[in-house]
């Protein structure tokens, strides 16, 4: 057995195992979707908790997804021959871009198979085109297309589906004066009532579930719910902007009889268990398999092992056969996974000391070889307890849903044994600083890289101010958070994890981070972090590019320490900006944009937050869309009304003091507000 099996089988063990004492009723609540308890197919994706089924783009375009709940629900009970009922209320929303170009819809779905993505277009992302057959499913669709090849009576109705697109019953929602293209958020619930054979289905613009039903089928179920069914939603577009979103969840079922002894549901050989004498029950078949049971429990704990290791292989065998194609599955769930402890622990050497790539604020960071998934990545190991899991666990949400082609992807975490670890893409060359400062064999980074950087970084930056859901305050740029990939693009590094950091941390006392030499002035008067210290940092950074220096150096001769702004500020000041260009590219880089990366630099860096440029702006001048800033020839000297708790000065001695190396020039300024 290959690890990525007997990991495969663990997994599979422990949901076989959980199901098979859980034909009982189950309750799920989800006020919000959280990455490890949902596996995302095709175009979906979460962000700030709520599931978008579709791509968002601004032209039409052809898309599906689909959000699963990862563990199978029992719906049947073979021991007992009981179908549960069940109840689910979930809140969603059809919302579009061009209100012209609508379709397809979205659909709520059971499925004893389903763990796959279907196709966009009428298929609604729950039925592969091309294999109409394959998938059962028992589905409430949202449909707002009209789609003559399945019936449909017109493009705003909502209907019944059991294994096919074409409804068993449909109705009009208008006729409660509900339209599901509205973009309002609409409330959904659907009841399946067992013993009455009937299901009925509410719609309501509020949260509150109205009297009457939308419709009411009279079904019986029972041939279509199995055993275990996976649950879940998708939704596809074909040549629209229609966006389909699922803001939360909660799901029941009921009716399953109070538990017995937990007893083994598979027939095993008599004679091969010693059996007891027997409690008195009602029932000689459950009386049969308490004897077993007991029998198993007692006097042969090491045999039952064994059965149930069997027992679970068969079952991973058939749920193998059941699900072909569970690698390409794997390949198309998009967004970060949840990993094991195990798993890290091993990729890791067992955080062995030879494979830590660096030490930063959140905590070490190591190199990891997935053997078995053939892939190489850097696993951040936090230094804190994190105890308010919830609330982290949104939160991390929030960073996992950060994609941009500047940023470090996060490729997966582990929140295990009260230890986090995050794991992300692995970049070849390191980090800027090093690259910047330790140049292999003496040849510097060549200017086009560093503009490229610059541009790339400013990119980033706009990005997680400006156009992300949340913005996203990244509070700790420097040069040792700059990673850079094959060929040598900036990627921003340990987005979010400030805010995640603030979780693990008792209430009374809110600390921050932050680098020296890369603050603010105003975030060290009050320790508020806003985009403008962001800005302020990333000036910092310009003009450690051009000149490749250090934020902080110590000048020998005068036995004291220069600051990188004021150095430059000065040489500007004196008209000889260029004198700061890097002296090691031995003039091989352009004047004009040499010119403009430090004045962007000292816009940036200006002790006025007010006049601090915006990122996107920043990112328009590096592009030349748009003018630069006018840069004031004397750097303007702010004075704060109230004491000053820490200056600049009093933190450098403390770190000369403290005569530490400068990877540890990370200090924290305890909040003054
Ligand atoms: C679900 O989300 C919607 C919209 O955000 C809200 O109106 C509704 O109250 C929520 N329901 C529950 C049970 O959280
Ligand atoms: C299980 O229950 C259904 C009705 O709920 C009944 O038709 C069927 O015969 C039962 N099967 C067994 C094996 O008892
Ligand atoms: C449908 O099945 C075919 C054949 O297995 C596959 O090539 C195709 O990608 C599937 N379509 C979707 C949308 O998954
Ligand atoms: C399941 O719910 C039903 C009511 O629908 C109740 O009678 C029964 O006792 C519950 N079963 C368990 C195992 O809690
Ligand atoms: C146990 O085995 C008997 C025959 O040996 C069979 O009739 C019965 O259905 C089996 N029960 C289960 C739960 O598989």
């Amino acid at each position: 057995m290959n690890p990525r099996n007997l990991l495969g089988f663990f997994v599979f063990f422990i949901i076989c195992s959980h199901s098979l004492v859980s034909s009982e009723n189950i309750t799920l609540e989800f006020p919000f979707f959280t990455p490890q308890d949902f596996t995302l197919l095709g175009d979906s994706t979460l962000r700030s908790g709520a599931v978008r089924l579709t791509r968002e783009l601004r032209l039409p375009s052809s898309s599906s997804g689909s959000v699963i709940y990862n563990y199978p629900i029992a719906f049947f009970n073979p021991e007992t021959n009981v179908t549960a009922s069940f109840s689910t209320r979930f809140s969603f929303s059809v919302d579009n871009i061009n209100p012209s170009s609508y379709g397809d819809g979205l659909a709520f779905f059971l499925s004893p198979n389903n763990r796959r993505l279907g196709s966009p277009g009428g298929y609604l992302g729950l039925v592969n085109s091309s294999k109409l057959t394959q998938n059962r499913f028992i589905a409430i669709e949202f449909d707002t297309r009209q789609n003559l090849g399945f019936n449909d009576p017109d493009d705003n109705h909502v209907g019944l589906d059991i294994d096919s697109l074409v409804s068993f019953k449909t109705a009009n929602p208008i006729l409660q004066a509900i339209n599901l293209k509205s973009g309002n958020v609409i409330s959904a619930w659907v009841d399946y009532l067992n013993e009455k054979r009937k299901v009925e289905v509410f719609l309501s613009y509020s949260s509150f579930k109205p009297e009457n039903p939308l419709f009411t089928v009279d079904i019986d179920l029972s041939d279509y719910l199995k055993e275990f069914m996976f649950v879940g939603f998708s939704a596809s577009t074909e040549g629209s902007t229609e966006l389909h979103y699922i803001k939360n969840w909660s799901f029941q079922t009921l009716g399953f009889r109070p538990v017995r002894p937990r007893t083994h549901p598979h027939n095993v050989s008599d004679n091969s268990v010693p059996l007891k004498p027997a409690t008195p029950s009602a029932d000689p078949r459950n009386r049969h398999h308490k004897r077993i049971a007991l029998g198993l429990w007692i006097s042969f704990p090491a045999f039952f092992c064994v059965v149930v290791l069997v027992i679970g292989w068969v079952s991973v065998k058939k749920w193998r056969s059941m699900q072909t194609g569970m690698s390409s599955e794997a390949e198309l769930v998009t967004g970060p996974r949840q990993f094991s402890y195990k798993q890290l622990k091993s990729a890791t050497e067992g955080f062995r000391q030879s494979r830590v790539l660096g030490h930063g604020a959140f905590g070490t960071v190591y190199k990891a070889f997935f053997v078995d998934l053939g892939m190489v990545s850097a696993v951040k190991r936090s230094k804190h307890t994190h105890e308010g899991k919830a609330e982290f666990l949104a939160e991390l949400s929030i960073i996992a849903c950060l994609r941009h082609k500047n940023l470090v992807q996060l490729q997966g975490w582990c929140a295990e044994k009260g230890e986090l670890l995050l794991v992300y893409e692995f970049m070849p060359n390191g980090s800027l600083d090093k690259v910047l400062y330790k140049a292999e064999n003496g040849n510097p980074l060549k200017w086009a890289y560093r503009y490229n950087i610059a541009v790339g970084l400013a990119s980033a930056l706009t990005y997680l101010h400006l156009e992300c859901e949340q913005q996203v305050i990244h509070r700790d740029i420097k040069s040792s958070n700059i990673m850079l990939d094959g060929s040598y693009n900036a990627r921003l590094g340990d987005f979010g994890l400030a805010r995640l950091m603030d979780h693990g941390k008792s209430p009374v006392t809110t600390l921050t981070a932050g680098t020296v030499g890369y603050l603010a002035p105003e975030y060290l008067q009050c320790g508020k972090a806003t985009e403008k210290t962001d800005v302020f940092s990333y000036g910092v950074v310009l003009l450690e590019l051009a000149s490749g220096r250090k934020p902080i150096e110590r000048d020998a001769e005068r036995q004291k320490t220069v600051n990188l702004v004021d150095w430059v500020w000065r040489l500007y000041s004196e008209g000889n900006i260029l004198a700061a260009a890097d002296k090691r590219m031995n003039g091989e880089f352009e004047e004009a944009e040499m010119k403009k990366l430090l004045l962007v630099g000292l816009s940036c860096a200006n002790p006025d937050s007010v006049e601090r440029p915006s990122m996107r702006k920043v990112f328009q001048i590096l592009n030349n869309e748009a003018e630069p800033s006018v840069v004031p020839r004397v750097k303007p000297s702010l004075s704060f009304s109230n004491s000053v708790p820490l200056s600049i000065d009093e933190i450098v001695s403390d770190w000369e003091d403290c005569g530490t190396p400068e990877s540890q020039l990370e200090i924290r300024v305890g909040s003054a507000v």
